[in-house]
């Protein structure tokens, strides 16, 4: 009989039958005449058991020297086994050895996570890990499905720029044939100049910023999904988050049950998350931080520690709305009923993880635009494009922009976000 080639994630539909896996080994052990092979294939993993009196000497030999990460296709007879990883067993009859690994560097104990970081590349195929990407890659397409959905249309915007999107101090900057270039903080500025075209638009992306700082939540590089609404204001514009946020949580429930345990998630933390969430403004969350002693200042942006105490009263997100125009980036509208403040908001994820969305309606007024862009010092040269949506057809707009790292973090209840994308660019890590 010829063995079914399939996959570990279909071995439910081949109980009892006879099929050949590929994969590589991750674990070995032998108890003198039976000996067992945990084997992944990248869509789950199987034990195998070898039975010596019904193999031939060469298969039980080639066992004996299978190391750790070896390639090998395997064919056996599928068996449920409820203590087995996975849930099945392969009854063994034949093994090839396709690539004997060399002595893998990572085993199955503690190491530091520097160690850990400098063989990412391989440490990519441990379970948590595997987890954590998987789930990603489910907020990544659900990200994309909320905005199809909701008929947004997708504008890549580009990452070389000659505009300065949030803030002159965290540039990256290279030399554009003899022209200053900088890698986009943020793809804002281009994707409100399609509203006029598309109305609602998004750009998802990568964003640069060379931030010095090595806390749990920043990296140099990360991608953020950043929709715009014409005709939007400031609480259409947090209405839009509420939805869209409990769209991606909910995904993650339904989709990614078995990494989420994998990842021991307490899932009951993500399954009350319901819009409406509790709003409060930057001014309220300043008299709050004082009644828990900070010693935070009007006008200050909160630090994490701030936001932290915020959120510790709250099971849901807590939107912080209107900071002060001085804590905040050029292009926010300021507010009308208090011009020391602009229509903006933050969404601060419970839990600890703070911050996840920054949003807000833009300036839309051409004169008040310009005045901030000095203001900041920024060179006004730059922005004659972005200035002429002001000038042909304004309009109230707004948006936001969503870290995937950042809300992969607290959904897989994870403490770091460097380990929520495949290689992170930190300050002290390029490599690999
Ligand atoms: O609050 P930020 O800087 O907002 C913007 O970039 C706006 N242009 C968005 C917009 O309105 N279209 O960044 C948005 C989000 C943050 O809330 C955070 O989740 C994430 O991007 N983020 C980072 N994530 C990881 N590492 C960093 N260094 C980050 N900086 C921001
Ligand atoms: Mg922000």
């Amino acid at each position: 009989m010829t063995a079914h080639a399939t996959e570990i994630r279909h071995l439910s539909a081949h109980e009892g039958e006879t099929v050949t896996l590929t994969g590589w080994v991750e674990t070995t052990r032998s108890h003198g005449k039976v000996a067992f092979a945990v084997v992944r294939d990248g869509t789950g993993i199987v034990q195998c058991v070898f039975l010596k009196k019904e193999l031939p000497e060469s298969v039980w030999e080639a066992l004996g020297d299978l190391t750790q990460e070896s390639a090998v296709r395997v064919s056996g007879t599928v068996k449920p086994d409820d203590r087995a990883p996975g849930g099945y067993e392969l009854g063994v009859s034949r093994l090839d050895v396709l690539s004997l690994a060399e002595d893998y560097p990572i085993q199955p104990k503690e190491h530091g996570v520097d160690f850990l970081l400098d063989h990412r590349h391989l440490w990519l195929r441990s379970s948590l890990q595997r987890a954590s990407l998987k789930v990603r890659h489910e907020v990544e397409q659900a990200i994309h499905d909320f905005f199809y959905e909701n008929d947004f249309v997708r504008i890549d915007t580009p990452i070389l720029t000659g505009s300065i999107g949030e803030h002159a101090g965290t540039l990256f900057a290279t030399d554009y044939f003899g022209e200053n270039a900088y890698m986009a903080q943020t793809g804002q500025l281009y994707v409100e100049t399609a509203c006029p075209a598309f109305r609602r638009v998004y750009c998802f992306g990568p964003t640069f910023r060379a931030e010095k700082s090595k806390t749990r939540r920043h990296l140099t590089e990360f991608w953020m999904v950043e929709p715009e609404v014409a005709f939007a204001d400031s609480d259409d514009n947090m209405r839009l988050q509420e939805a869209f946020v409990c769209s991606i949580v909910e995904r993650a429930l339904e989709r990614c049950q078995e990494e989420l345990e994998v990842l021991e998630r307490d899932t009951s933390k993500l399954e009350v998350i319901r819009a409406p969430f509790p709003r409060i403004s930057y001014t309220e969350a300043v008299e709050i931080l004082h009644g828990k002693g900070s010693d935070i200042q009007w006008g200050e942006d909160l630090g994490a520690p701030d936001e932290a105490l915020i959120t510790e009263d709250h099971a849901l997100p807590v939107f912080i709305y209107n900071y002060p125009k001085q804590a905040k980036a050029f292009y926010m509208k300021e507010n009308p009923q208090d011009p020391r403040t602009v229509l903006c908001n933050d969404l601060l994820a419970p839990e600890g993880y703070g911050e996840i969305i920054g949003g807000s309606q833009r300036e839309d007024d051409l004169d008040r635009l310009r005045e901030r862009i000095r203001e900041e010092n920024l060179p006004e040269e730059a922005y004659g494009w972005y200035l002429d949506l002001r000038r042909y057809g304004s309009f109230v707009h707004s948006g936001f922009g969503l870290g995937v790292e950042r809300t992969v973090a607290w959904i897989t209840g994870r403490h770091h976000i460097r380990e929520m994308i495949p290689f992170p660019r930190l300050m002290n890590r390029l490599t690999p």
